[in-house]
């Protein structure tokens, strides 16, 4: 059996699990390239397994391209959620369309308006959740854990593709034809809103497009707050 065939196989054996032991399960879908390896995972193998995609208001248009493109191709529903148009309205007032490039704290409060609390009504009613994080995506992930329970949302939290290399989800997406972000092929490693995502140069970071200008450590939306992340020292 090849490498990726048994990195397939475990992540089926993870999938199985939570639907076994924590259902109702539900895969928060970025539409990034490991979320691509999982959204066709769960469609051939795990269907019961509903997804949900946060659409900020702020995403660039080949992600919009792909959730479209998800829709024809895959017959399980994908469920976008959108933030709190009041919120978003106060935000803009006070801080400005693009306020977030301003400080962390305004960041982080636009992606709390935009992405946090969306996602704990995605989350509501759910037993468990599952993610595309992979462990050496950042210095922030390194200690991830395939299942864990997320205390701040309150449910189990699946990894299943924690220890897969960035070669392995190519090589899956390609070997099975799963459609993926056009801005990958722009050398945009890692997605997400458009005015806070850019191009890497070849061999930066993965993640050194997403918020280029904060320090390392910050670079967390807060869906994933939790107390792995390292304390600057
Ligand atoms: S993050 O900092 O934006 O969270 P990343 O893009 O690496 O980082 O995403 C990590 C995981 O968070 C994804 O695999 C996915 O499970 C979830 N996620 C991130 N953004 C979204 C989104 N817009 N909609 C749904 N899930 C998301
Ligand atoms: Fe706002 Fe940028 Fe966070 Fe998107 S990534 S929610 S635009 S701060």
């Amino acid at each position: 059996m090849s490498a990726l065939q048994q990195k397939i196989e475990q992540v089926t054996a993870v999938l199985a699990e939570a639907v076994c032991d924590f259902s109702p399960v539900t895969f928060a879908n970025s539409l990034g390239a490991e979320d691509m390896v999982l959204t066709d995972l769960i469609a051939k193998h795990q269907s019961e397994i509903v997804m949900f995609s946060l659409d900020t208001g702020r995403l660039p248009q080949e992600t919009y391209d792909l959730m479209q493109a998800v829709r024809g191709h895959y017959s399980v529903p994908l469920q976008v959620y959108f933030p709190d148009s009041v919120r978003i309205e106060a935000y803009v007032a006070q801080h400005g369309v693009n306020g977030f490039y301003d400080s962390v704290d305004n960041r982080k409060a636009c992606c709390h308006i935009r992405k946090v609390e969306p996602l704990k009504r995605a989350l509501a009613g759910k037993r468990a959740w599952i993610t595309g994080m992979r462990r050496d995506q950042a210095v922030t992930r390194g200690s991830l854990e395939v299942s864990s329970f997320d205390a701040d949302h309150g449910l189990q939290k699946f990894n299943p593709l924690l220890d897969w290399t960035n070669a392995e989800v190519w090589e899956y997406l390609k070997s099975y034809n799963v459609p993926y972000n056009k801005l990958h092929d722009r050398f945009y490693p890692s997605i997400g809103c458009a005015p806070c995502t850019r191009s890497v140069t070849p061999g930066e970071d993965i993640r050194s497009g997403r918020w280029w200008w904060e320090n390392p450590e910050n670079k967390e939306c807060g869906l994933h707050v939790a107390s792995h992340i390292p304390k600057r020292a």
